[in-house]
């Protein structure tokens, strides 16, 4: 099948943006990494050095008013994701921005809408969901093998690196909270989180909770203040019990067949007692391909296809609402917040004008 090749910008070449670029510009059949923008000359002059072919620009604008350009990916930090998403959006182009999507639902809300309006593909870059050992955790979930999700535990910790604009549950919780939201199938339906900023005065240490609408509950906890690094993920059903550890280089993903059970019937408090299954630990192969070159091709996928992303606008949409109602439960002592009301696509493209109206001084 022949197909134009789409031109696609990245936006930020500082840590994660050169992944982009590389992985873009590996698609060759399906894409040209055609520019690359950053504020910062050295990173141009960098990127310049290592694909001579790309243009690079300091001026955000030189992108937007290409007509050549079909599609531009965001990684810069968080509080720029916005004001950049909605220029290309209004400019026609087929947006990719990294996670979290925004720093704000409001923001998210307008972005959501303006690609819909548009009738452009928005997709926000939840990484996880792309790698093999998530999918086959979805999977192990999805086909009732783990029997019913009791709970969720994520970890991930490392020492750094520091972030000026967001706490370490904006920057690193997005990544379990979407693998959680992915997995799991069920809509959260409160937060809790409580954290500490010991250095620069955002949380470097956050400890959150979750309530699902099916009974599961989960617990995440992020650190830039740790001296080993983690990244780790309990799954915990009636059936079996499953530990994802994305740190090994193999073995991702261990299933072990343990379970517990309560007596059905017991007269005297004697008789009580629980019933521990002990059996095999599997660690499946799982084929590994890089998740970034999958979530690329699926960008460029959807644009031709018009298929909404498996991390479309709304699905960051609502990684930002548990990240901002965390924030909510963290300046109130770790309290509940409820969360409702955004989860209804139908609903919420509906009220669409109005939203749009209410944030037009967000720009
Ligand atoms: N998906 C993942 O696994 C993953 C991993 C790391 C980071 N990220 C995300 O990627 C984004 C970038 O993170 P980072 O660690 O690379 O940040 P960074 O600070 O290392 O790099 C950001 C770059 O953007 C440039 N920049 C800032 N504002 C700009 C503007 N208006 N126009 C052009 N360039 C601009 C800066 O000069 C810098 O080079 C964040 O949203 C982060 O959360 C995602």
């Amino acid at each position: 099948m022949s197909f134009k090749k789409l031109n696609v910008a990245v936006i930020g070449c500082g840590y994660w943006g050169p992944n982009l670029i590389r992985n873009f510009g590996g698609l060759t059949d399906d894409c040209t990494m055609q520019v690359v923008c950053d504020q910062n000359q050295d990173r141009l002059n960098h990127m310049k050095r290592l694909y001579p072919g790309v243009e690079t620009t300091k001026r955000f604008e030189d992108i937007i008013n290409s007509p050549e350009i079909d599609a531009v990916a965001i990684a810069t930090p968080v509080r720029y994701h916005y004001a950049l998403a909605k220029e290309c959006l209004r400019a026609g182009k087929h947006t990719f921005i990294e996670k979290p999507m925004a720093s704000s639902v409001v923001e998210c809300q307008h972005l959501v809408s303006l690609a819909e309006e548009n009738n452009l593909t928005l997709m926000v870059g939840h990484t996880f969901i792309y790698s093999a050992p998530v999918r086959y955790m979805r999977e192990l979930i999805q086909s009732g093998t783990i029997g019913e999700i009791y709970s969720i535990s994520a970890r991930r910790l490392n020492l750094g690196l520091f972030q000026k604009d967001i706490n370490v549950a904006w920057d690193l919780a997005p990544h379990d909270i979407s693998i959680i939201l992915y997995v799991l199938d069920a809509e959260p339906v409160s937060v809790n989180c409580q954290g500490k900023a010991h250095l620069n005065g955002q949380e470097d240490a956050t400890n959150m909770s979750l309530e699902f609408d099916n009974g599961a509950f989960a617990t995440i906890q992020s650190s830039w203040l740790d001296p080993n690094k983690v990244r780790e993920m309990t799954i915990v059903g009636s059936k079996k019990m499953v530990i994802y550890d994305d740190t090994q280089p193999n073995e991702k993903i261990r299933i072990y067949d343990k379970s517990v059970k309560t007596p059905p019937h017991y007269d005297t408090f004697a008789e009580f007692t629980f019933s521990y299954h002990y059996g095999d630990m599997l660690a499946p192969y799982i084929q590994q391909v890089e998740p970034l070159k999958v979530e690329c091709k699926h960008f460029l996928d959807c644009i031709r296809t018009g298929e909404t992303p498996e991390s479309s606008g709304l699905d960051g949409l609502r990684v930002v609402q548990i990240l901002e109602s965390s924030t909510a439960s963290l300046r109130n002592g770790g309290s509940r917040v409820e969360l409702t009301g955004h989860w209804d696509p139908i609903e919420f493209f509906g009220k669409c004008d109005e939203l749009v109206g209410q944030t037009a001084s967000a720009g």
